[in-house]
């Protein structure tokens, strides 16, 4: 199949600050890494429902990846990246190399995500979210959005996301969406291609655990998290790296008095693959 004619294609700064004066205000933006799927072709028709016109960007941002993490392996499917970004809905791709993003190799200057990202994913990865926030922070410059739409998949950033715009004042529009699943419930992700059959079955011990702590909503925090860690603990090929109960607001355990918003938050590595899957939900009220 031929790649999509009504789509402009930016490589370099040039091409796409043009793309970009052609394009009809407000602009959304959608960031990726590539390798996209439903969850990512969500955000872009979400972007296209809510702005008259849609920039996607493919950036697989050497920044945010720690030695020893999954950089080079990466999958890069570009050409089916902007058929399924085209189809969705976007008018430009921005698609840079690393020194175009980077033209003087790792920046100096970074964004430092703060307190908020040493928790969680970040006590796992050091100096991820610093490397996701600065190159947010750049693509936002560069792309001159209006909004930039964000997935509830991974909860954290768009927390993280969501400071800096404030901190920082880059007066942009953030909007989550949220997370989409396969039939079965795993949490759509660009790293399920490296799963195979018999790490993608022990992989939904990840959503069956949330689903199991959610469902103790009305019971409490200690509930919930026994409940989750129970569906953990019986699928040993799972290994659980945290499983959190939250404030989502400061991400912060909440304490067994909690009522009211909590985020249940896991990630555990299942064969050579970590993952990660969360639900948001109401301690002290039952599920519907
Ligand atoms: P990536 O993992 O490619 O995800 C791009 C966007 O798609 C993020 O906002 C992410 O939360 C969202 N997303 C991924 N899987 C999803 C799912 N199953 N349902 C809904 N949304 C989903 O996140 C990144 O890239 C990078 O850190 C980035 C923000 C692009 C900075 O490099």
């Amino acid at each position: 199949m031929s790649l999509p004619t009504d789509l402009t294609v930016a490589r370099t700064r040039t091409e796409l600050a043009a793309a970009r004066a052609a394009l009809e205000g407000p602009v959304a933006v959608v960031m990726t890494m590539g390798a996209l799927h439903a969850g990512h072709a969500r955000l872009i028709e979400e972007a296209r429902r809510r702005a008259p016109s849609v920039l996607v960007t493919i950036f697989l941002n050497p920044l945010q990846f720690g030695a020893g993490e999954d950089l080079a392996r990466y999958p890069r499917t570009l050409d089916d990246d902007l058929r399924l970004a085209a189809a969705a809905g976007a008018d430009v791709v921005f698609a840079p190399a690393p020194d175009v993003v980077y033209p003087d190799g790792d920046p100096g200057v970074r964004v430092a995500a703060g307190p908020l990202g040493t928790v969680l994913e970040g006590a796992s990865r050091p100096g991820h979210f610093d490397g996701v926030l600065t190159v947010v922070a750049k693509l936002l410059h560069l792309t001159r959005a209006d909004l930039a739409l964000f997935g509830q998949k991974d909860a954290q950033q768009l927390l993280l996301v969501r400071r800096m715009v404030r901190d920082l004042d880059l007066g942009v529009d953030v909007v989550a969406v949220p997370t989409v699943r396969e039939d079965d419930g795993l949490a759509m992700s660009s790293r399920n291609r490296y799963l195979t059959p018999f790490d993608r079955e022990v992989a939904l011990v990840l959503q069956r655990a949330l689903r199991a702590g959610a469902a103790a909503a009305g019971e409490g925090p200690s509930a919930v998290r026994r409940a989750a860690r129970d569906v953990l603990l019986a699928e040993p090929a799972a290994r659980v790296d945290y499983l959190a109960l939250v404030d989502p607001h400061d991400l912060a355990d909440v304490p067994e008095h909690h009522r009211g918003e909590a985020l249940l938050a896991v990630a555990a590595r299942v064969g050579s693959t970590r993952l990660i899957d969360n639900v948001p939900l109401v301690v002290g009220r039952p599920l519907d």
